[in-house]
C-alpha cells in the first residue's frame, strides 16, 4: 500500500467517532504512520480502551475526549478541546443509523439528531479545521458517506438523506480546496462489520460485510485523489446500479436492503414498467 504522507496529513489527525469500528480503524493506520491522535466519542470507556491499544502498539501520542457531535455548541467545544494543535487531518467517522424505521412513525426528534449528527458536525468541524489547513496549503478531510446516500429507501429515509448530503459536501469541499494543496474525500462504505452495527442487532452473515480495516485503508489511499470513493468491489458495482438511470429500481433496492438487514418486509414498489 501507498505511505500516507505524515507532511500533508500531520502532526495531529482528529478523528471523529474514533473509539471503535472503522474509526478506530482509521486511528490504526494513522498511528502506523507516525500521525498523532485525537479521537472523539461519547462514552469514555471504549475511548480509554482505544487509547491504551494505541499506545501499546504505535509510537504515537493519543488524546482522546468524550464529546457528543450533536451538541447545540459543537464549535466552541471543539475549539476549546484542540486549542492549538496543528490538526493535519479531519475525519469525520460518527454517523451510522442504529435501527430502521418509517419516516412518520419515528419521533421527529430522531430525524433531527441525524442532521444535527451527518450534516451540522460535519459542516462545523470542515469549517473550522479547513480554514486553517488552506492557509498551511496541505491537509486533509475525510467524510464517511454510506451506499444509501446514493439513493432513498423506506425505513431509512432521514439517514439516506444526510449521507448524500455528506457526499455533496465532500465533492463541493474537494473542488474548493484541492487548488489549495487540502485533499477532501468523501467515502463511501457498503454493509460493514463493526461493534455499533452489532449493538443495533445486524448480525452480518459471514463475508456479507467488510472490515473495517479494509474500509478505513481503502479510504486513506484514495484520499490524495478524491472527490469520493466506494469502499469495497461488491459495492462498488452495487453501486453502478442504485446510480443508475431507473430511481424506482434504485428506490426499491435500497429499501429491500435495509429491510433485510432488520428482518423486515420489504415494502411492495412499482418498478420500471408500472405506472
Ligand atoms: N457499519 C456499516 O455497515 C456502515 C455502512 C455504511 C456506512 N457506514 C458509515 O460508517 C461510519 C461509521 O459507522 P459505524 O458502524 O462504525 O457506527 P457509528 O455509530 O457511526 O460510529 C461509531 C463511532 O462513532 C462514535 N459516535 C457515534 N455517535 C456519536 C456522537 N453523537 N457523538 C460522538 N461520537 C459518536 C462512537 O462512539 P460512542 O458511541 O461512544 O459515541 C464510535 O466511536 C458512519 O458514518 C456510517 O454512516 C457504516
Amino acid at each position: 500500500m501507498r505511505e500516507i504522507d505524515s507532511v500533508q496529513y500531520g502532526p495531529w489527525a482528529l478523528v471523529a467517532g474514533g473509539s471503535e469500528g472503522i474509526g478506530l480503524a482509521f486511528a490504526r493506520e494513522l498511528a502506523a504512520a507516525g500521525i498523532n491522535l485525537l479521537l472523539l466519542a461519547r462514552r469514555g470507556e471504549p475511548l480509554a480502551r482505544a487509547r491504551e491499544t494505541l499506545l501499546g502498539e504505535y509510537r504515537v501520542e493519543v488524546r482522546t475526549h468524550a464529546v457528543d457531535l450533536t451538541s447545540p455548541d459543537l464549535a466552541q467545544r471543539i475549539i476549546d478541546i484542540t486549542g492549538d494543535l496543528e490538526i493535519g487531518l479531519l475525519i469525520y467517522n460518527a454517523g451510522a443509523m442504529h435501527g430502521a424505521g418509517l419516516f412518520l412513525d419515528e419521533p421527529l426528534e430522531k430525524a433531527s439528531q441525524l442532521l444535527r449528527l451527518n450534516c451540522q458536525g460535519p459542516v462545523t468541524l470542515c469549517h473550522h479545521f479547513g480554514r486553517a489547513m488552506r492557509e498551511r496549503g496541505r491537509g486533509g478531510i475525510i467524510l464517511m458517506s454510506s451506499l444509501s446516500g446514493l439513493t432513498g429507501g423506506a425505513r431509512i429515509t432521514t439517514y439516506a438523506a444526510t449521507k448524500a448530503f455528506d457526499i455533496v459536501l465532500a465533492e463541493g469541499l474537494w473542488a474548493e480546496l484541492r487548488p489549495c494543496g487540502v485533499h477532501v474525500l468523501g467515502l463511501v462504505a457498503g454493509a460493514t462489520d463493526t461493534p455499533a452495527m452489532a449493538a443495533s442487532g445486524v448480525d452480518f452473515a459471514s463475508g456479507q460485510a467488510m472490515d473495517p480495516a479494509a474500509v478505513a485503508r481503502e479510504g486513506l489511499l484514495h484520499l490524495p485523489r478524491g472527490p469520493v470513493h466506494i469502499a469495497g468491489e461488491d459495492n462498488r458495482l452495487a453501486a453502478a446500479v442504485l446510480r443508475g438511470e431507473d430511481r424506482r429500481q434504485s428506490v426499491a433496492l435500497m429499501s429491500a436492503g435495509a429491510a433485510t438487514l432488520y428482518g423486515l418486509e420489504p415494502p411492495q414498489l412499482p418498478t420500471a414498467g408500472d405506472d
